[in-house]
């Protein structure tokens, strides 16, 4: 393909209307993009056709992120300038969540493009994969087997709803299995990492200005409860000779809330409730659901999981039932790079700093390698939603305060 014109510096907004449609979710309103869907590929290969497009030299690592290179004469990749985000999303997510950063990525490599004929370090335009976890349940898959903070035998062993192995769906789609992990050499590729994403909640509202530098993320992790019963008859077995995990399975949900609510700047939530076998006349024999759980005090949250555990142990056995409670992943508090940070602030004087309660593949990153993101104003102050949203001036201003940051980085 040929390579795009220097001058040429696409917008924001158009390259997210390329893809406006796809996998827009007719059932739960938004958009579902799991890893490896129909869905996700469509927009793999769009971002391949859109960094081919700008002369960038695409390659999708062992891990299965996808890397757009813009070399420096001689091809050495050491002292790297890394920037974008993920493609995949939860179930009926919004339209910015992930593709804003990899859209704004490329809208900065054009502005880029314009002002410098070639770079001074190289830098690359990454996707990572399976950052929402909404397909094998751990977030940020992807960058955890980079950087080696998931067990790539326990990564290749995971499944999806379907029953599908990760590694059998990693095969599928072209990467070997035996090959997923910790990739020394690319992370020592690396030098800096800045992901630009939609805010998801109200601080930029609040503060009246349009974009962010974040300053941390809150630690967070995924348990699944798996509370078992006696399946039985809905009609045959009496109110009081009953084992029903779905009632310790509500007990519990309450708990949860009760518990986070006396914890100051606690979160906590089940999202998602799985009863087994699943009919209306059934009594279920078991209860699949999953906590999420988030303090900025990594043992804060130890001891609200500990206590949840605990009062769950004791529903469970006043319904006739047990339970099993399993951490699937846990992400430490992170605080990202000051020095990063103080450049950034240096170069982006008017972005104030915000903290997040949302996970992201930069802090991922952080223990290895300086990362840093930017924020962009929601005005409806929701994520993981249809109503997530992004004013269109916002937008292209994101691309803008990027290159600028990505500008300052290469001096
Ligand atoms: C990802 O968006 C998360 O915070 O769960
Ligand atoms: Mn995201
Ligand atoms: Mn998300």
């Amino acid at each position: 393909m040929p390579e795009i014109a220097t001058a040429t510096v696409a917008t924001v907004t158009g390259l997210l209307s390329d893809i406006a449609a796809t996998g827009a979710d007719p059932l739960r309103g938004g958009y579902t993009r799991p890893v490896y869907s129909t869905a996700e590929l469509d927009l793999r290969e769009w971002f391949i056709e859109q960094a081919t497009k700008r002369g960038l030299s695409v390659e999708t690592d062992r891990n299965g992120a996808i890397w757009a290179w813009w070399d420096i004469p001689g091809g050495d990749r050491s002292n790297s300038l890394i920037t974008g985000s993920h493609l995949d999303s939860v179930p009926g997510g919004g339209h910015f969540d992930g593709p804003l950063g990899v859209a704004s990525a490329l809208v900065a490599v054009d502005m880029l493009k314009a002002r410098i004929t070639t770079p001074t370090r190289p830098l690359a335009v990454v996707v990572f994969s399976e950052e929402e976890g909404s397909r094998f349940g751990v977030a940020c898959l992807g960058s955890r087997l980079m950087t080696g903070a998931i067990d790539a035998d326990k990564a290749r062993n995971l499944s999806d709803p379907e029953g599908n192995t990760f590694a059998d769906i990693a095969r599928a789609n072209g990467l070997d299995p035996r090959f997923l992990g910790k990739d020394e050499q690319l992370l020592g590729q690396i030098g800096a990492f800045v992901e630009l994403h939609v805010e998801q909640g109200r601080g930029l509202i609040d503060l009246n200005r349009p974009i962010a530098v974040a300053s941390s993320i809150l630690g967070h992790g995924r348990w699944r409860l798996s509370i078992n019963g006696q399946g039985n008859h809905a009609g045959t077995t009496l109110m009081a000779d009953r084992r029903d995990p779905m009632i310790a399975a509500s007990r519990t949900v309450v708990a949860i809330r009760d518990t986070a609510r006396q914890q100051p700047h606690a979160r906590a939530t089940v999202g998602r409730l799985q009863p087994v076998p699943g009919g209306t006349n059934v009594i279920a024999s078991r209860v699949d659901f999953w906590l999420d759980v988030r303090h900025p005090d990594d043992a804060i949250t130890a001891s609200l999981v500990e206590s949840i555990h605990t009062q769950a142990q004791l529903i469970a056995a006043e319904e006739g039932c047990t339970i099993e409670l399993t951490e699937e992943s846990l992400s430490p508090t992170v605080h990202f790079d000051p020095g990063l940070q103080q450049q950034l602030q240096h170069a982006l004087p008017d972005a104030p700093m915000l903290d997040t309660g949302a996970g992201h593949d930069a802090g991922v990153l952080s223990p290895l390698v300086p990362t840093a993101m930017l924020f962009v104003r929601n005005p409806s102050g929701i994520s993981h939603s249809p109503e997530e949203h992004v004013l269109d001036e916002d937008a292209e201003t994101g691309a803008q305060t990027l290159a600028d940051a990505l500008a300052a980085l290469m001096t």
